[in-house]
């Protein structure tokens, strides 16, 4: 089967050994195994798998239709624009995409447009990650992701996460028509910059008339125990990017812009064949639905700091991010006995599906990303297996 696969495709990923037959709830089934899925298809299945009132509206939809295409008006599309709007508290208008790249190389566009050739430049940051299309390649940190593609777009700097003394030298230039930042950095291990960043972030941007993207395409629909992670800040983005959970399992890509930014796009400008399919809609409108109740928010910060407090209090590792968004920091590569690759296998092998990884900062760190409905039963099935690990590293 394994083998199959590797005929057929691209040798794009580094796969787990893992052949999936179903998947409900927080589990994933393979043969007479079971796997509590820390990493909800990274990032994506936040009500968990298999939810029977999503699959009820998705039969729904199919039996009225697949497809019409963006010539047309969608019912599911304006639901869940209205869905989706009711997150912010200010006005906005979205552009539907199918990938979070596209919701990146739309938000790019969208920020040049605004400035209508005036200030062309992007400011992003070290550990940034964007996706894997040429445009948000340009805005990803990582050279090894970059080189081998190079020339990118031009006109993306980089400094550092968290440095807003560089952020206000590279601002002041006049030439950034957005700053590209991610509230807190995923795919990098759940890295959080120091607290208020993105606050003051905001401001400096205001003061030198830049605009602000934030990329809430990880962070969003309350993994770190708001709907936004920029709530956290009280701040508003003059463009959000929303993808992975916001489709409930299906392909969507949300760019939000401000009402100002809005006025300056006209047909013709951006477009997409797939962008807001029908199914996209009605499982993203299911989802908001349900995780904008503020008592589901509650739960995940909950849940979050339970889980947190364990794993620093009485596991001893460390614990970055928020929420239920968190990197679990083993410490320095050099001081462990077990490298990435292994301790991702020890986790796979006590049916754990995670993400292991080496930070840009240097030290191994278990990237997990929960489904949100995860219970306190399923949260100490993993903190078993941590104990077991912390024993074995
Ligand atoms: C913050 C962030 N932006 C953009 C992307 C790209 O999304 P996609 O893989 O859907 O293109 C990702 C994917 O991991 C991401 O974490």
């Amino acid at each position: 089967m394994h083998n199959k696969y590797h005929n057929y495709f691209l040798n794009t990923y580094s796969k787990y050994p893992i052949s999936v037959d179903r998947a409900s709830g927080c589990f994933i089934y393979s043969g007479k195994k079971k796997y509590l899925d820390m990493i909800s298809g990274i990032g994506v299945m936040v009500l968990g798998h298999s939810v029977p009132e999503l699959l009820t509206a998705l039969r729904k939809q199919i039996k009225l239709y697949l497809h019409v295409s963006n010539l047309l008006y969608d019912k599911s599309q304006i639901k869940f624009g209205e869905e989706f709007l009711k997150t912010l508290q200010k006005k906005y208008k979205i552009f539907l995409s199918n990938s979070g790249a596209e919701a990146i190389e739309a938000s790019i566009k969208f920020s040049r447009l605004f400035f209508q050739g005036k200030k062309m430049n992007f400011l992003c940051f070290v550990g940034a990650f964007h996706g894997r299309t040429t445009g948000a390649l340009s805005a990803t940190w990582k050279e090894e992701f970059k080189k081998p593609f190079y020339p990118l777009l031009e006109g993306f700097n980089f400094v550092n996460y968290g440095d807003l003394e560089a952020v206000e030298a590279e601002l002041k230039t006049g030439k950034y028509a957005a700053v590209i930042v991610e509230p807190i950095q995923g795919e990098s291990g759940v890295i959080t910059p120091p607290k208020e960043f993105l606050k003051e972030l905001a401001n400096l941007c205001k003061r030198t008339e830049t605009l602000l993207v934030v990329d809430e395409i990880q962070t969003g629909v309350g993994k770190t125990g708001k709907f936004w992670c920029f709530e956290w800040d009280g701040i508003f983005p003059d463009i959000l990017t929303s993808s992975k959970a916001i489709g409930g399992g299906l392909p969507l890509g949300v760019t939000a812009v401000s009402e100002e930014i809005s006025e300056c796009v006209k047909p013709g400008l951006h477009a997409s064949t797939f962008g807001g399919n029908p199914l996209s809609c009605v499982a993203g409108t299911y989802v908001i639905s349900r995780v904008r109740r503020e008592k589901f928010l509650r739960e995940v910060a909950v849940k979050g700091n339970y889980l947190a407090k364990k794993i620093k209090e009485e596991i001893g590792f460390g614990v970055d991010g928020k929420g239920l968004m968190l990197g679990i920091t083993l410490g320095d590569e050099n001081n462990l006995k077990k490298k990435p690759t292994d301790i991702n296998q020890f986790l796979i092998e006590r049916g754990i599906i995670a993400n292991v990884l080496k930070s840009y900062k240097g030290d191994i760190r278990i990237r997990i990303l929960p489904p949100l409905v995860i219970q306190k039963k399923e949260i100490d099935l993993f903190l078993d297996v941590l104990w077991d690990l912390k024993k074995n590293l």
